[in-house]
């Protein structure tokens, strides 16, 4: 069976074209693959004739904050108000939307002063419906599978996507089939995607496995796939960056520092500054810097030993299941943004991570794992003196506390690291551990706690 083409007869393109990353071939319609006819490299979406097409800039900074106020779901939804910057079809606003997006920009004070910055921030997309930032993504690429007249939708993950989809999915009636590495995602995410009624596969591999296998199902089956190889899926995610840079009143920060798995969101938030650029609504682009788990460095290996000319794949191994990859997608993607943007990719090891995100939760905010990648890169780099104490830094929280409960509570009962070689050096740690007490059920026992406590 010949791949299905994402654009059925039916469907009228208006506003985008697909082109090649690399040889930057134009074309209107795209393989289920999302790959270049002529030489093979992932496409991506773009809007030739926005800068005849687009109103007065200040006139779309209005119209964007004014929908906030609208009752219309495709006003309230984060991403869909920006639509004027995301590809639309003929046909009306019928878009599969769970009122993404619109998440909130919190200060980290005490982050900042371990960091030894004047001011930090987070942008949190653990604020989502389904919990991470995928759902900015998922509403555009399932509205688009949607439109394109597929009954399935499919994906590979380590958790967040497959959840997101799952739920993007049963909203808009279509069936979602899900392929997970067995053992190696949390429960939380893999409940989301039960209850959300996706067919659900846990895999004897990893997810550099599932998405190979994946890439073989689209070829043979008219299913379509809703990895962030998609385009669509990043344009929606690329209305992150638009809402944090309304949210700082278009006054663009030094930094912008995003954890890096498949690379599909550094990829978009990347894309996002360079057009926002180019369109006029920022003066200068923040430099967005990518960080990556040490046991899945895969970025950081490719830039330091090939310049970024060539993937080096790593077998990947990380807590941070999220990012629990070795074979990114979109490298090529990312490292287009590092250099476009003039921003760096660092490595964090796994004491590293747990320490940072015990940081960002004593700040009442909490994010999961590969989350906390952020914060500890910074460190880092602020060491480096890559960032300088008075810069302006935004870190990207991409998942929610509760989507890895069974980390939080490995890591303040002291058992994250028991018997595995780190065991001695995340003794350091014991005073971020809050581990819960088992009391008799006695006032006695409760003051006592209260008073040793208020001692510690
Ligand atoms: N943070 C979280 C919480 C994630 O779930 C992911 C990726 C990333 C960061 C990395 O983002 O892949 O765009 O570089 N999760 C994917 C998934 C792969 O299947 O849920 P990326």
């Amino acid at each position: 069976m010949p791949p299905p083409s994402t654009s059925a007869p039916d469907v009228r393109q208006t506003n985008f074209r697909f082109r090649c990353i690399s040889c930057a071939e134009l074309s209107d319609s795209a393989s289920q693959d999302f790959r270049c006819a002529r030489c093979g490299d992932l496409l991506e979406i773009t809007y030739p004739q926005w800068k005849q097409a687009l109103p007065n800039l200040e006139n779309l900074k209005s119209a964007w904050c004014q929908r906030r106020l609208s009752l219309s779901p495709i006003d309230l939804s984060g991403v869909w108000r920006f639509r004027e910057l995301l590809p639309t079809l003929d046909g009306g606003n019928d878009v599969i939307t769970l009122r993404e997006g619109n998440t909130p920009l919190y200060e980290l004070p005490r982050c900042a002063r371990i960091t030894g910055l004047a001011r930090l921030f987070a942008k949190h997309q653990g604020m989502n419906p389904t919990g991470s930032f995928k759902d900015c993504g998922m509403t555009v690429a399932a509205t688009f599978a949607r439109r394109a007249g597929f009954r399935w939708v499919a994906c590979a993950s380590t958790g967040n996507t497959s959840a997101s989809m799952a739920a993007y999915a049963a909203r808009g009636g279509l069936r979602s089939l899900v392929l997970v590495p067995e053992g190696k995602i949390s429960w939380s995410k893999l409940s989301q995607a039960l209850d959300y009624g996706a067919v659900t596969c846990q895999l004897r591999t990893d997810f550099d496995g599932c998405l190979r296998l994946l890439q073989e199902l689209v070829r043979r089956a008219p299913v379509y796939q809703l990895n962030s190889i998609n385009p669509f899926r990043l344009e929606g995610q690329k209305t992150l960056a638009l809402e944090l840079l309304e949210q700082l009143e278009w006054q663009p920060p030094d930094h912008i520092i995003v954890p890096g798995g498949n690379l599909g969101n550094s990829s978009a938030i990347g894309k996002a500054l360079l057009e926002m650029r180019d369109l006029g609504l920022i003066s200068r682009v923040p430099r967005l810097s990518v960080i990556q788990a040490e046991g899945a460095n895969a970025l950081v290996r490719t830039v330091r030993e090939t310049g970024g000319k060539r993937l080096v794949s790593v077998q990947a191994e990380t807590r941070a299941t999220a990012v629990r990859i070795g074979n990114p997608a979109s490298w090529k993607k990312a490292v287009l943004v590092l250099e476009a943007t003039g921003g760096v990719c660092e490595q964090v090891s796994e004491i590293e991570i747990a320490q940072a995100k015990a940081e960002i939760g004593a700040e009442g905010i909490g994010c999961e794992p590969a989350s906390a990648v952020t914060l500890a890169g910074l460190k880092k780099l602020v060491k480096e003196e890559f960032v300088k104490p008075g810069e302006s830094v935004i870190l990207i929280l991409t998942g929610s506390l509760l989507k890895d409960p069974d980390f939080t509570m490995k890591f303040h009962r002291g058992d994250l690291f028991k018997e595995s070689p780190e065991e001695s050096a995340s003794a350091t740690l014991n005073p971020l551990r809050r581990a819960p007490v088992v009391l008799d059920a006695t006032m006695d026992a409760v003051v006592r706690t209260l008073e040793q406590a208020e001692k510690s």
